[in-house]
């Protein structure tokens, strides 16, 4: 079974063909972080008109690459949430206009959905029920995910994203747009345990994440190193971005350790932009070697935001027979629960065993 995927849920124009839900024959994404670069973060006008220009010689080349035409296709499956508005609606109408003419089934996919099936691309896969940590740019979410379609969220960001907080802090730093890998490279020259910036764990039962306070409290760090304050002449700015990087990664590991713990799952999947980090990896290997957790990544390109899991998705809602409502619109917030009943009944569940009611 061939699906189509389309992920226009940001700055990336990305499209897919995938071969039964694990299988990619091509991925193509077209980023457009060169042209959000100069503003320090993603324009949205600019990122919808971008996807327009783009959308169709992303979807032929995702064709080609897989040496496929419509007329093979099983089915096309397209992001509707959560993401940019004006973005979302290039990818779906262009989706809905091609399910039209060539009388394929289409599917709408929640985009955190298509981040936690991503690892499906792989060969190492997790056995359900397993603990996905979904870490980009615009979120930073817990999930004990049971299978496919069933998933409850355990946590999220209450405030930045871990991705947005490494673009923030890459800013102050100097180190520019997206931040990420540029703070990462800074800070293998740095001492990680130098400054002790804040780690929010909001509470021992908490899996919720909160970021701004360390990014807070990078700026007033800098504030001082720049102005030559005692104890902080010595301090490199590599020095910095580790002590930054170290605060974030150990809230993110910690956190994902306890969600493991309250499941009594075994398996950990990581995705989105912030899961290519090695520092994090690092970090996950020396905290689970030997005590019987494994950890999963996608392959980097599969990590940041992709058609390719977006059609992973696809390809078990079309086996299901669910087929999109013809009015079926964008959604600019988007809870994962929202798509599937099964979900909601689950978190409603979760929700009252958690509180000790019945
Ligand atoms: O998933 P993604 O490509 O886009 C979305 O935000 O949906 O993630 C991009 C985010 C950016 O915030 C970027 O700074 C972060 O992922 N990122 C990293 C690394 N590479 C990308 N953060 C930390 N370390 C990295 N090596
Ligand atoms: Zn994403």
């Amino acid at each position: 079974m061939l699906i189509l995927g389309i992920d226009t849920s940001c700055d990336d124009t990305s499209a897919a063909v995938v071969e039964n839900g694990c299988h990619p024959l091509s991925s193509i994404v077209n980023s457009q972080v060169k042209l959000h670069h100069p503003y320090g973060g993603v324009v949205p006008e600019l990122a919808s008109r971008e996807h327009l220009r783009n959308i169709v010689p992303v979807v032929e080349e995702a064709l080609n690459q897989a040496s496929v035409t419509f007329a093979d296709l099983d089915g096309i499956a397209v992001t509707i949430g959560p993401g940019l508005v004006g973005a979302l609606l290039v990818g779906l109408y262009y989706a809905k206009g091609l399910a039209k003419t060539n009388q394929l089934p289409l599917v709408g996919i929640n985009h955190l959905e298509g981040h936690i099936l991503s690892i499906f691309l792989e060969k190492e896969t997790p056995s359900f029920p397993f603990v996905a940590l979904t870490v980009s740019g615009g979120h930073t979410s817990i999930y004990h995910v049971q299978d496919y379609g069933r998933y409850i969220q355990m946590g999220q960001t209450l405030d930045d994203a871990a991705g947005e907080s490494f673009d923030k802090v890459a800013k102050i730093l100097g180190l520019g747009y997206p931040g990420g890998a540029a703070i990462e490279k800074e800070a293998r020259e740095g001492k990680s345990d130098l400054i002790p910036f804040p780690r929010a764990f909001l509470g021992p039962e908490s899996l919720d994440f909160s970021f701004s306070g360390v990014k807070t409290s990078v700026a007033l760090y800098v504030k001082d190193w720049k102005n030559g304050k005692k104890d902080t002449t010595d301090v490199t700015l590599a020095d910095i971005a580790a002590s930054f990087q170290e605060a974030v990664v150990d809230v993110l590991v910690q956190k994902c350790l306890k969600a493991a713990q309250k499941t009594g799952v075994r398996d950990i999947m990581v995705a989105g932009g912030v899961a290519c980090n090695g520092r994090l990896r690092d970090r996950f290997l020396n905290e689970t070697r030997g005590n019987d957790l494994r950890v999963f990544y996608p392959a980097a390109r599969y990590c940041t935001d992709n058609g390719a899991m977006i059609a992973v998705a696809g390809y078990h809602r079309i086996l299901n027979n669910e087929r999109m409502e013809s009015s079926q619109d964008v959604r600019s917030k988007f809870p994962i629960q929202d798509l599937h009943p099964l979900s909601h009944a689950l978190a409603e569940e979760d929700a009252r065993n958690r509180n000790g009611m019945p």
